[in-house]
Parts: structure tokens; C-alpha cells; sequence
């Protein structure tokens, strides 16, 4: 897959090397994800100077995007520390991001940060977990936070592949479906988020979609479909030949497609 040359391709080409054999393509397409965290950061107004907090920043790919692309300060926040959090910071210092990058463990719904800290607020699929880990309501949580911490007039950004509205055809349909019904995954609507955002001080609320145009054969899609049977960090263990006893067919008739990622970004009221 056609890569930029530079720090952050070589964290990108680790990752693919230290790839199993017959995994790669899908993990190639995770990394890179159809450029859309580029087309998100093209979203964002972002200024060096700006200090910025990323919502859920797993391996760190936003948070290398965001430093190197910006200059601003970043810091990575997520739920996970210990072997994820190893490898995104390991990542960081190989693409030499490591002074403009900061990894902090913590939960984005209890954000770890005193009031008025950040210019910025970020998060790309960071937040499709909440509701496994925090349940209901904990949506509305992380957006009251995010307001607490924001500086006023600072930008929300929330970029995300699990609201209802993400799915435009039968393979994004059924992507949404199996990590509904098999994972409890799946955000508010929409218009239910854009109510909570405004109930917590934002306002000037703007939407954009992406569609980063992912479709998955069978073979990628059992590869897929087995990563996300590898929820144990979440407490959750599927068993992938139950899924594929499931969804198998439907997979082969409509194919499995990544959904669209919807962003919704708004300003915190002065
Ligand atoms: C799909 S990954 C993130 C991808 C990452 N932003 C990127 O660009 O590659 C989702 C991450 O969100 C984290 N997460 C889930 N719930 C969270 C919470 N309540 N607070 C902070 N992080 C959370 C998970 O641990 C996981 O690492």
C-alpha cells in the first residue's frame, strides 16, 4: 500500500513486518485506514501552538498524525496502558514525535486533567468501546468531560465509524450488525449526540462523512471478524466460528465493508 516516505511510514512499516503471514492487507488497511485520519486532521483547524487531548488514542496513529502534521503538543490518552500503550510510545519515539507526545492511561468519561487544559479535543474510533466499558450514558459522560477540560472556545472533534448512521449499504450494514449484536458496540444517533453536545455547552455543531472505501473478501473478512472475536481487554471473548456459523453467509452474499466514519465537531460556548 502507496505510503508517504517519511518517520511515521517506518512505524507503518514496522507494524506490517512484525505482521503474521496472511494477515497483513488487513492490518496494512487498519494502519493506514484509507488515509481518513489524514482527511480528519484536514477537518480540524489546528495551529502549532495548540495543545491538543486525543480521546481513546490506542496505537497512536492520530497522535503521530496530529504531532508531526501539526506541531502541536499532543497528548494520547487511553484506557489501556501496559502493552498497547508500550507500543504507541515505542512508535512515537521511532517517528522521533516523542517530546510532542505524551501518553497518558486513564478513562475519557473520568478525564484525568484540571478544568480549561486543552485547546482541542480529538478522538478517531477512540470511543466505539465506551459503551462496553462504560455502559449507557457513558457517551454523555465523556462529552461532559470533554467540555471540562476544553478551554472555551476550544473544538470537540469526535470522528467515528459506529453510529447508526454509518452504514450507506448491506456490507457497512453488516459490519455495524456483528459489532452490535456480538460486541454491545454501537454510539448514539447522530441527532441524539448533537442534543448531548449542545446540553454540555457546545455549540456551532458541523458534521462531514468519509467513506475510506475498505471491502473486505471473504478471507480478509474472516481475519477481520477474528480480531474482533479477540476482545479480551474488554472482557469479552467470542468464539470466531460462531461468528462465522452466523454472519459467513451473508458476508459471501453482500461482502463486509468498513463503515463510514462520521465526524461531529463543535466549539465550546465562551
Ligand atoms: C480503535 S482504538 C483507537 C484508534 C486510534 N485512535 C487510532 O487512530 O488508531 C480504540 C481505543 O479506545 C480506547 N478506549 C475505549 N474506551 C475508552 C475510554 N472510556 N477512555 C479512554 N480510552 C478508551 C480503547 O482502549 C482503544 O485503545
Amino acid at each position: 500500500m502507496e505510503d508517504t516516505p517519511g518517520p511515521i511510514s517506518t512505524v507503518r512499516r514496522r507494524w506490517f513486518d512484525a505482521t503474521p503471514h496472511g494477515k497483513q492487507g488487513v492490518t496494512e488497511r487498519y494502519v493506514v485506514y484509507g488515509e481518513s485520519r489524514r482527511w480528519l486532521l484536514g477537518q480540524l483547524n489546528l495551529k502549532n501552538t495548540d495543545f491538543v487531548l486525543d480521546l481513546g488514542s490506542g496505537h497512536g496513529f492520530l497522535a503521530y498524525e496530529l504531532a508531526s502534521r501539526t506541531g502541536s503538543k499532543i497528548v494520547g490518552l487511553d484506557l489501556l496502558g501496559g502493552e498497547q500503550m508500550g507500543t504507541a510510545a515505542r512508535g512515537g519515539i521511532l517517528a522521533g514525535l516523542s517530546k510532542a507526545i505524551d501518553w497518558v492511561v486513564g478513562d475519557a468519561s473520568k478525564a484525568p486533567f484540571s478544568a480549561g487544559t486543552f485547546d482541542t479535543i480529538v478522538s478517531f474510533l477512540g470511543l466505539e468501546d465506551v459503551h462496553i466499558t462504560g455502559g449507557v450514558g457513558a457517551m454523555d459522560k465523556v462529552i461532559r468531560e470533554s467540555a471540562r477540560v476544553l478551554k472555551s472556545d476550544g473544538t470537540l472533534a469526535i470522528a467515528d465509524n459506529t453510529f447508526p448512521e454509518c452504514a450507506s449499504n448491506a456490507g457497512q450494514r453488516l459490519y455495524l450488525e456483528i459489532l452490535r449484536k456480538e460486541l454491545g458496540a454501537q454510539l448514539p444517533s447522530k441527532s441524539s449526540l448533537i442534543e448531548t453536545m449542545e446540553g454540555s455547552g457546545f455549540e456551532d455543531i458541523e458534521t462531514a462523512t468519509y467513506d475510506p472505501k475498505i471491502i473486505l473478501d471473504e478471507r480478509e473478512a474472516h481475519i477481520e471478524l477474528s480480531d474482533i472475536a479477540e476482545a479480551e481487554p474488554f472482557g469479552k471473548h467470542l468464539d470466531i466460528e460462531e461468528i462465522w456459523e452466523r454472519y459467513g453467509d451473508r458476508v459471501r452474499k453482500s461482502g463486509l465493508e468498513y463503515p463510514l466514519i462520521l465526524l461531529l465537531s463543535a466549539r465550546k460556548s465562551s
